[in-house]
């Protein structure tokens, strides 16, 4: 029987140019890791939701002759900490691993966030590989190199530019996926369009009721779109020097969200679609964009069974003020000022610097008293 086709992009960054490859199925294809050495030392990290289904699976695949180590981490955001990524050190040690190490991230954001932090610090710096399990993980988050783990005060704040020796996406493991999870991945796939073109996010449009359903045509097509998007925004500015804060669209709103409603509560493709919502509520309120943009961005993200407003359960714990501090500690400020970005509507998103932090606390003030109505 004929395979289905694989696609396979090229993130074009001279020497550390990596593949993505994605098809369904690929992780029982040998060339999922075509080009990828296999050291002695391979450490394979999981969490236990994704390690008890797919951990098998991938230690079958990978070649060599020497079995990786598995490392099976709790999951979920409020373990993507300092402590639970010294257990990655601490095993990397245990097996006496050099720098000629491979680090194989299997799962959703925190595992491939925490296994690329802990990657880029091991020994100042050994290969890792990203097996994205989650949708929000196959268009974001394994692939650009951005590694972190969050603090107490705030999300990603502890992190690195490290990136992958490749990305290989299943889009098979997406029809196990919880349907909340599926939405949540589904907000950086809208981000997408939303940011910088208008064209994908008409197809986002058309194509919602199938993506929502889990249409396995559609989210393949929404994955290859978003990685494409992905890779050129990253060619061109790897270190967020300019273009790459784009990605950040809802970002700095949804992080302080999240730290601030406590890690877990509510999942981070949740808080984007909030934070996309509170960006074009902005933007429209400053003069800087139509209303009308603003409502389709909304009626958009419902259709992807997406929160568009602060759901009263997390309402409840914020405070304006506090939510506003977060924001303050933002990786994109400069000169203790908010930089944040906005857009000119649909396909227009642009880096605003100098707000002014008195619109956007009463924007938050607004935003936290609709929730709890
Ligand atoms: N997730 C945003 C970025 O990779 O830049």
């Amino acid at each position: 029987m004929r395979q289905p086709e694989m696609h396979e992009l090229t993130v074009a960054l001279g020497e550390r140019a990596y593949p993505i490859r994605i098809a369904p199925g690929l992780l029982e294809r040998r060339e999922a890791f075509a080009g990828v050495h296999f050291s002695t030392h391979v450490l394979l990290v999981t969490d236990g939701n994704v390690g008890a289904l797919y951990a098998e699976r991938v230690r079958r695949l990978l070649p060599g002759s020497h079995e990786p180590a598995l490392l099976v981490l709790p999951a979920g955001e409020q373990h993507k900490t300092l402590a639970t990524c010294a257990r990655i050190f601490a095993a990397l040690a245990d097996m006496q691993a050099g720098r000629d190490a491979l680090v194989v991230a299997l799962g959703g954001g925190v595992v491939g966030d925490m296994a690329g932090f802990a990657a880029a610090c091991w020994m100042r710096g050994v290969r890792y590989l990203q097996i994205p399990t989650t949708l929000l993980a196959m268009v974001d988050s394994s692939v650009g190199g951005k590694t972190a783990v969050d603090l107490p005060q705030g999300k990603n704040l502890v992190g690195a530019f490290h990136q992958p020796c490749a990305v290989a996406i299943d889009t098979r493991l997406l029809a196990s996926l919880p349907a909340r999870e599926l939405s949540a991945g589904l907000a950086e796939v809208a981000k997408y369009g939303a940011l910088g073109d208008a064209r994908f996010f008409a197809w986002i449009e058309d194509h919602a009721d199938a993506l929502v359903g889990g249409d396995a045509v559609a989210l393949a097509d929404a994955v290859l779109q978003s990685c494409q998007h992905k890779a050129q925004i990253v060619v061109a500015d790897e270190t967020e020097q300019g273009e790459r804060a784009l990605l950040n669209f809802g970002h700095t709103f949804a992080h302080a969200i999240e730290t601030e409603a406590g890690y877990g509560t509510v999942l981070h493709g949740e808080a984007v679609a909030i934070g996309m919502m509170l960006a074009a509520r902005l933007s429209s309120e400053m003069g800087l964009a139509p209303l009308m943009d603003a409502a389709r961005l909304a009626a958009l993200l419902e259709r992807l069974r997406l929160p568009v407003a602060i759901p009263p359960r997390i309402a409840a714990r914020l405070d304006p003020s506090a939510l506003l501090a977060r924001m303050q500690l933002d990786k994109k400020n400069r000169g203790g000022r908010l930089r944040l970005i906005l857009w000119r509507g649909v396909g227009h998103a642009f880096v605003a610097s100098d707000i002014d932090s008195r619109h956007v606390l009463d924007l938050l003030t607004d935003a936290i008293a609709d929730g709890q109505a």
